[in-house]
């Protein structure tokens, strides 16, 4: 794993944005694998921002979200839909039918993680998946005991992730208890993964991801057996490395 130590969140940004801008003009078309949750958001800004000022186009782009909270509409605001629309694709010239993200309200659950996972096998697989971590080493919404071998699955949500995602709700309560979300096997099957990393409150889980063994208790940790990984990490989150 690559590892790229960065001053603080605007910088991290403003790296993963080089790096993914890169990679998007430099082929004819790209695949994105995108994650939701605060960590991005900066990217996205320091995307969209680029495209209005250097005309970066995303025509060729066709995405695929990690995840989506079971039982929100796409019209919901706390959907990942609507946090995709409002923080990136709104803002950017990506045609909306080649985005894809989960759909947390299809009849029958099962069906929707294997149209997913098959969707994404159709469409050539993943270039560049871009990932954010919890502070137990989720990754996507793969809890810690969630087999390597998983492809996209219905998960239940740990309370310690439904309590760091409360903040975009009214209460707790509000914050579904399941989502569906790529497998880990789906991820490690991505050619390119860029982990970004920011906060103190990071810190333990980028020791355990630099330090302790490979294990499904702590699943980033499988991405030490991922040929090609990038961290870009802030200060504050290396601090214990
Ligand atoms: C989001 C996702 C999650 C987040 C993780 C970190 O699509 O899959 O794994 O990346 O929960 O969240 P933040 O960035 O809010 O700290």
């Amino acid at each position: 794993m690559k590892i790229i130590e960065v001053s603080d969140y605007k910088q991290m940004s403003v790296k993963a944005a080089q790096h993914l801008i890169g990679k998007v003009r430099s082929a004819d078309s790209v695949t994105l694998g995108l994650a939701t949750g605060g960590t991005p958001k900066g990217l996205y800004g320091e995307l969209i921002e680029d495209h209005h000022v250097n005309g970066t186009s995303y025509k060729c782009v066709n995405s695929f979200n990690l995840d989506e909270y079971i039982g929100l509409s796409k019209e919901d605001p706390n959907s990942y839909f609507q946090y995709m629309c409002t923080n990136l694709f709104s803002h950017i010239d990506i045609s909306l039918e080649n985005t894809h993200i989960p759909s947390g309200m299809a009849v029958n659950l099962q069906e929707e993680c294997n149209r997913y996972e098959n969707l994404i096998e159709q469409a050539g697989g993943i270039d560049l998946q871009v990932l954010g971590i919890g502070e137990n080493g989720h990754i996507g919404f793969n809890e810690p005991g969630t087999s390597f071998q998983s492809g996209t699955h219905l998960v239940d949500l740990a309370d310690s992730t439904r309590e760091a995602n409360a903040r975009y709700f009214s209460s707790i309560d509000e914050v579904p208890s399941q989502a569906i979300t790529m497998g880990i096997s789906t991820i490690m099957k991505s050619r390119e993964i860029l982990l970004l990393v920011s906060g103190s409150s990071k810190q333990e889980a980028m020791k355990k991801l630099l330090e302790n063994e490979v294990t499904e208790s702590f699943p980033a940790s499988i991405l030490r057996n991922h040929h090609n990984v990038t961290i870009i990490a802030d200060k504050d989150a290396l601090t214990l490395v």
